[in-house]
């Protein structure tokens, strides 16, 4: 489905993302870890089209989505999470759920309707006429994901929509993204918050320094010597 082939992106002398390559399936969770800085943020950027890749190039399905404008990758089927949150704080949240579902719903009637299905699915019903500024931090980060959703993606990217939650809204936050998965929609996920995605994901990929040092099963890649030294501790 998404496939990352030998992607650079360099900011002036920076490599944020050097010559970068993995695939994610429909209906796979694959988890994107590494240190802070390592480039995991700047490769979002540059799947969904915020920064066109310095080298290589990035493919949903058959086609390139490397180079597109944001609205232009969303259209094609890719839809992203901020890592710091892009709320809009004064509308209500069935409104910023709605700003997602206008991409291709032409009736504001249809686009409310959509974000009501989305906001059940997240688990938001009841805070559908809150202002969104009001919604715990948990509740903001399902209702960036409720708003991702909308634009009807074939593939999800979150940055680190866990951070900062305590552990039953992490597994809340868990409990959302496994019902995306069961949709059929590829989720890539940058985390710091190991309990979280470990347990999910089919497969991490590690980056450091921004280059992929790892990419395998959470087992296999918890227990190898070059993740544990860059990131993982002993
Ligand atoms: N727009 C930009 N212009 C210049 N440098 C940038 C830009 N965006 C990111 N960088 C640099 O690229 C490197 C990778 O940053 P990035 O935000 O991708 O890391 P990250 O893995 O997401 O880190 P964190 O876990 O802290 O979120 C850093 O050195 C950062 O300063
Ligand atoms: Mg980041």
């Amino acid at each position: 489905m998404l496939h990352v082939e030998r992607v650079t992106k360099r900011f002036g002398g920076l490599v944020a993302n050097e010559d970068v390559s993995f695939d994610v399936d429909a209906g796979q969770i694959v988890g994107l870890i590494g240190p802070n800085g390592a480039g995991k943020t700047t490769l979002f950027n540059c799947i969904a089209g915020y920064f066109p890749p310095s080298a290589g190039t990035i493919r949903l399905g058959a086609e390139t989505v490397a180079g597109l404008r944001p609205e232009q990758c969303a259209k094609a089927g890719i839809a992203r999470t901020f890592q710091i949150a892009r709320t809009f704080v004064s509308m209500t949240a069935q409104q910023n759920v709605m700003v997602g579902a206008l991409l291709h719903e032409r009736s504001v009637r249809r686009a409310r309707a959509r974000a009501d299905e989305l906001l059940d699915f997240v688990d938001l019903s009841r805070a559908a006429e809150r202002p969104a500024g009001s919604l715990t931090i948990s509740e903001q980060r399902r209702l960036a994901v409720a708003r991702a959703l909308a634009t009807r993606p074939r593939v999800l990217l979150m940055d680190e929509v866990m951070a900062g939650l305590n552990p039953s809204e992490v597994r809340e936050a868990v409990a959302v993204v496994l019902r995306i998965r069961d949709r059929g929609i590829a989720c890539l996920i940058v985390e710091h918050v190991l309990e979280g995605i470990m347990p999910i994901a089919d497969r991490i990929v590690v980056l450091d320094y921004g280059r992929k040092i790892a990419d395998g099963t959470p087992a296999a890649v918890s227990s190898d010597p070059a993740v544990i030294a860059a990131y993982l501790g002993d």
